[in-house]
């Protein structure tokens, strides 16, 4: 059966009686002039769909629980959401955690993940009511410790482990391989629950947290995942009689941002993971566990787009025609930091041939602050609204205010309504954490 992230668009997209592109019943054209470009769009129903599809792929194995990576977009408004999908979330910082925390989010569905916790990320983490901490590295396993024992409480745990496995995908979204800046190696696992048992006894270790990887399009390792976790959990059970109940098998799925890639569907992944937790848990003597994932770019890369205007435009004599847009590496930094691709429309002009090969380049100072390169389009007017499909997943969640350039709106749609999720930032909020120093006001 096939699922949201298998295609390019929303689900709701389609091109209107005024022949304008819509998502979720919102014309795209008034949208870009209500809020202003550029503007991050999200459609509610392909976001439910998806995690609609994840809910009944597993449901073969009630055992499974299912978070929300916050990392690939995070926001109060889609905090909630998830709690009504019943979803829990991945957190990985301060911020992620306040968020979810002022949103009213029910924080024991929470698991605090990173490799650099800092006293003060994890003192809130505790603070806030998170339900269990990935532990990363033998640094974290002490001062988690430490501060559960100022506390007089004790914090469930589980240990990020690198599981040696290799997923095809692009260098800086492997994780799970054996030289990877994540987790324990497997070598350092019986250290770390020796420390854990004879010394750190405000913690309670439940299980093993593992994640492979980003934009994956493979079966076959999630099954060797699930074979590398489960060995582990024997072979602990077995020398240290130790009951390891939970475990996380991170994010990955991939999406379809171009008709090249060809992403599988989550009914797919999911009979996978459960034919390898059955296979492996009677290979390995080892009752079936709770087991997690957390998939985030799946739930929320094809719900996002992006819109641009178009603006001044360039042909290199010769060589290529660029055509500018309000936007760029601020608001979406992945093309220039791993030359991910994307599939565009001209949203007021959907049903154009396409007729030129164009580069579409931001407005930033910098050469390499290039949006899409090299695709085909029908030829581009100023003041076009330009339609970039798949934005939804690290694309906001990784702006920056690169050339002081303020951070864009994001809205949610649903049955011809928008609302606004993130007001576009102002030059006040840009310039409120500036300071002058006495000493230069002379
Ligand atoms: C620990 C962990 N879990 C989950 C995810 C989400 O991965 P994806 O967005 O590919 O599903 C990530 C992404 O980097 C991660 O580091």
């Amino acid at each position: 059966m096939q699922s949201p992230n298998q295609s390019i668009k929303p689900i709701t997209t389609q091109i209107n009686s005024a022949g304008n592109l819509e998502i979720g019943g919102c014309d795209l054209v008034e949208l870009a002039d209500k809020y202003g470009t550029p503007l991050y769009v999200f459609d509610e129903t392909t976001i439910r769909a998806m995690t609609s599809a994840y809910k009944e792929a597993f449901k073969s194995y009630p055992k499974m629980k299912m978070m929300f990576a916050a990392k690939a977009f995070m926001t109060k408004a889609i905090c909630k959401i998830m709690e009504q999908e019943e979803f829990g979330l991945d957190l990985c910082s301060g911020g992620e955690i306040y968020t979810a925390f002022t949103s009213g989010f029910d924080m024991s569905k929470t698991l605090f993940n990173g490799n650099n916790k800092s006293y003060e990320d994890i003192n809130l983490a505790l603070e806030c009511g998170v339900g269990t901490i990935s532990a990363d590295n033998f640094f974290e396993l002490a001062l988690i410790n430490q501060i559960a024992v100022s506390k007089n409480i004790i914090v469930r745990i589980l240990l990020r482990i690198t599981p040696g496995i290799e997923c095809h995908t692009h260098e800086y979204i492997q994780t799970g391989h054996l030289d990877s800046k994540f987790g324990f190696d497997l070598t350092q696992i019986d250290n770390a629950i020796e420390l854990i048992t004879d010394e750190y006894k405000n913690l309670n270790l439940v299980g093993l947290h593992a994640h492979i990887g980003s934009q994956i399009f493979e079966k076959k390792v999630y099954f060797d995942e699930v074979e590398v976790i489960f060995k582990e959990l024997k072979r602990l059970k077995d020398k240290y009689i130790l009951n390891l109940h939970e475990v996380n098998l991170g994010g990955g799925l991939g999406i379809k941002y171009t008709e090249k890639d060809k992403p599988i569907s989550v009914y797919d992944i999911a009979e996978t993971i459960i034919d390898s937790i059955k296979i492996n848990s009677e290979k390995y003597g080892i009752e079936e566990p709770s087991v997690f994932i957390e998939p985030g770019r799946s739930i929320i890369g094809t719900a996002g787009v992006t819109l641009y205007t178009a603006g001044s435009s360039k042909q290199v004599p010769k060589g290529r025609k660029y055509q500018a847009v309000d936007g760029g590496m601020s608001d979406n930094a992945r093309p220039s930091l791993y030359q991910a691709e994307y599939t565009v429309q001209i949203a007021n002009n959907p049903e154009a041939d396409n007729t030129e090969k164009v580069t579409i380049a931001g407005k930033h100072c910098e050469s390499g602050d290039i949006l899409a390169k090299d695709i085909l389009l029908p030829e581009i007017q100023e003041g076009d609204i330009l339609c970039f499909y798949t934005t939804g997943a690290y694309g906001y969640s990784m702006s920056s205010n690169y050339n002081r350039i303020l951070k864009p709106a994001a809205v949610l749609v649903n049955n011809g309504k928008s609302d606004i999720i993130i007001n576009r930032q102002t030059y006040e909020q840009l310039c409120e954490s500036d300071i002058i120093p006495d000493s230069l006001n002379r």
